[in-house]
Formats: C-alpha cells, structure tokens, sequence
C-alpha cells in the first residue's frame, strides 16, 4: 500500500508483535495456542439470555453519551462495594466500547503534543501505540522478574522530566500476571504526588486474582483524585466481544474523557450495556467458577514450566504465565517460531509487550486443562532437544 497519504503518527506505528504472529497460526492445522489473550469461556447464559431479550425489546437506540444511567450507578455501587471507592455515576463515569476506548479517552483528553507517559513494561501491547496516537511519547519503564515484576520507585523516579504528564500501570499485569503490591503503589503514589501527575489505572483483570487481594489504585490515600480508572467486562465476566469497558475518575478529568467520546463513539452498543448491567447484578457466580477454574490451570502450567527447566515466577492475577526461556539460548522470537513449527504449540515472544519482556514467552491459560497437559507434553519434548 502506497503510505504517502498516511499521518507520519500512523505509518511510523509498528504492527503489534502478536498479530504477526497469529497471522501465522492460523495458516496451520493441529496448534494447540498458550497465545490468547481471553477468556475461553463463552459469556455466562443469564448475561447471554439478556442481551437476546435486550434485542426481542427493540433496545436498538443510542443511549445517553455516558451509557444508561443505571449501569453507571450500579457499577458505582459495585465499586464502593468492592473497594470502598465513591464515583458520582452522574458526572466522574462513562460506559466506552472496551477499555481499549477508555484508554484513548484519557490519552487523547490529557495529552499535548510532546507530553511524556511514563508505562510499567512489560504491558499490554497497545499502551505504546495508544500513546502515540495521542501525541504522546511513551517512555518505557521495565520491570524485572527478580522484583517480581513489581514497579521499581527509583526507576520511576529516575524516568520523570518535565514534559512528564502521567502514569499508565495496568495491574493484575498482562503478561506476566503479576499483581502490585500495596507498599509499591503506595511508594508510586507518594511520586506521583511529588510531581503532579495523573495516573492512568488499568485494572481490566481486577476480579482474577489467584490467593492474594487486588490494590484498586484510586482506594490509596489522595490517589482518588489523580487517578483515572479503566475497568471492564472483557475479561471478568468473559465478554471481551460485547466491546464494554469503563472509565472513572474526578469530574473535571471525566467530563474531558467524556466530551472525546461524545464526538467519537457517541454511545457504547445499547445491548452491550445491557447485558453488562446483567454481569453487574447476576455475574459473581459465574465469575467465582471461572477464577477457580483459571487457578486450577494456573497450578498446573506454573509447576510444570518450572519442571521443564523454565523458570517461571508464580502469577497470581490475570490469566498469563511468563516463563524465561533464557536455558533455551536462543531469543524469545527464536523460541517462539521454532517451537509452533517443531511442537505445534503458539506462544507469544515476550518482547512483543515492550522493555523487560525479552528472554520470555507468554503463555495463556485462558484455554482448556486438557490442552494444557498436551502443551506441557510438545514442549517437553522441544526442551529435551534445547533445553
Ligand atoms: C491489560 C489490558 N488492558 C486492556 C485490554 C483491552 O480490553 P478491552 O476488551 O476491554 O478493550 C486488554 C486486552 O487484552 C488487556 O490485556
């Protein structure tokens, strides 16, 4: 394609690392994928059955710029409930299509050309191109396993200038399924204050957490009010095709967030947010069920990574496990190509999510046990042969 018309922003982005390679996957037979990044599950029957009943009732309209009033309060209530966080659903709350739009909601409302984001890598692939599609220059900040993958403070500390806007962390972490520890958040509070900045808080993977407590940023002390959250329903509750997601935060950063969306997006789906106030009121049960289910294979791919030699930190959130594959001695790309053509098995290479990710591959569990077992098997055999 001829990319003279493009933007310089958009022909300078690079194509995500993941998509490349699942461009490949899906030319081969007989793959069993650690690749994908959601759940397995298909969404919950009462949240399904409310949708369907959402379209048999003509619920075909737009809905009010910020989503239907009702799903706002209730997540508000969700929320207090939860964590003990207060947003007015009136004005510090819009409903967006997936937290993929609430990031660009925030990205594109706070940032001026030039300004700095400051994002805990490794991360979700789309924090870097979000970033510069706003204008934004991203500056990576990685993470390492002997922290556990905690954010280190001084590096923090260290990485701020003045061009330095805001904070993007996301916890429970995709990929390496770590979870922030409260005295960190706590240290990355003090220095966010120290500064002034706004931290954008990604917490979609809050309710798979595995034995430990998720930190809801905001709850930390003078954090409410420099914090953006973005939530969502894609991973929670499985629905990560409904495309609901949310951001809160004060109102005069919301009303911002929510004047890009007006001209954007306009509302998010009408059925979506249906079947997402659905999730809200009916969906723990089901949310509790695919947690356990998650832990179970979580157990049995953290153990057996570590017995194939691939030394592999205990995740206790999301639904990724981030083995090094440094006894490998060959790169994670390497590991990754040679391992789907040899075993048949997709993982993604680490350094698809930014700074600290090389030397790892991501694995997901979000499939079933059973594939797990066999995947555990193929590479087995591949580490026998390179390990
Ligand atoms: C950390 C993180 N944030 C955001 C998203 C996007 O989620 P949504 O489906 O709500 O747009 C993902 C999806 O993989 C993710 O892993």
């Amino acid at each position: 394609m001829d990319k003279r018309y493009l933007s310089e922003r958009v022909a300078a982005l690079k194509p995500s690392g993941i998509r490349k390679f699942f461009d490949i996957v899906a030319t081969m037979d007989d793959v069993i994928s650690l690749g994908i990044g959601e759940p397995d599950f298909v969404t919950p029957q009462p949240i399904l059955q409310s949708g369907i009943r959402a379209l048999e009732d003509g619920e075909t309209h737009y809905t009010s710029n910020s989503g239907i009033l009702e799903l706002r309060q209730t997540l508000a209530e969700h929320l207090r409930t939860l964590y003990g966080v207060t947003y007015d659903p009136v004005s510090e709350m819009v409903i967006t299509v997936g937290v993929s739009e609430a990031l660009y909601l925030a990205l594109t409302a706070l940032l001026d050309p030039g300004d700095e984001v400051i994002i805990s890598t490794p991360c979700f692939v789309a924090y870097q191109a979000e970033v510069l599609l706003a204008g934004g220059v991203p500056v990576e900040m990685p993470t390492f396993m002997e922290d556990d993958f905690q954010l280190r403070p001084q590096a923090l500390q260290a990485a701020i200038t003045p061009r330095t806007k805001a904070i993007l962390i996301g916890y429970p972490n995709n990929p390496t399924g770590a979870v922030a520890s409260r005295e960190v958040l706590l240290e990355l509070g003090r220095i966010a204050e120290q500064h002034d900045l706004i931290v954008l808080s990604d917490e979609i993977y809050d309710q798979l957490v595995y034995g430990v407590q998720h930190v809801c940023f905001p709850t930390l002390p003078g954090m409410r009010e420099r914090t953006v959250l973005l939530g969502g329903f894609s991973k929670n509750y499985a629905m990560t095709g409904w495309r609901i997601g949310y951001a809160a935060g004060p109102a005069d950063l919301l009303q911002g967030l929510l004047r890009v969306h007006q001209y954007t997006i306009m509302s998010a789906p009408t059925i979506a947010q249906i079947a997402a106030l659905e999730a809200l009121t009916q969906g723990d049960e089901y949310v509790a069920e695919m947690r356990e289910e998650y832990d179970r294979r979580r157990r049995l791919i953290v153990t057996g990574l570590n017995q194939l030699g691939l030394a592999t930190f205990e995740p206790h959130g999301a639904f990724y496990a981030f083995p090094s594959i440094a006894v490998a001695g060959m790169d994670d790309e390497t590991f990754s190509q040679k391992l789907l053509e040899e075993q048949r098995v997709a993982v993604v290479p680490g350094s698809a999510f930014g700074a600290g990710g090389d030397g790892f591959v991501r694995c997901s569990y979000a499939t079933a046990y059973e594939k797990i077992e066999e995947a555990l098997e193929r590479l087995e055999t591949f580490m026998r042969r390179y390990g």
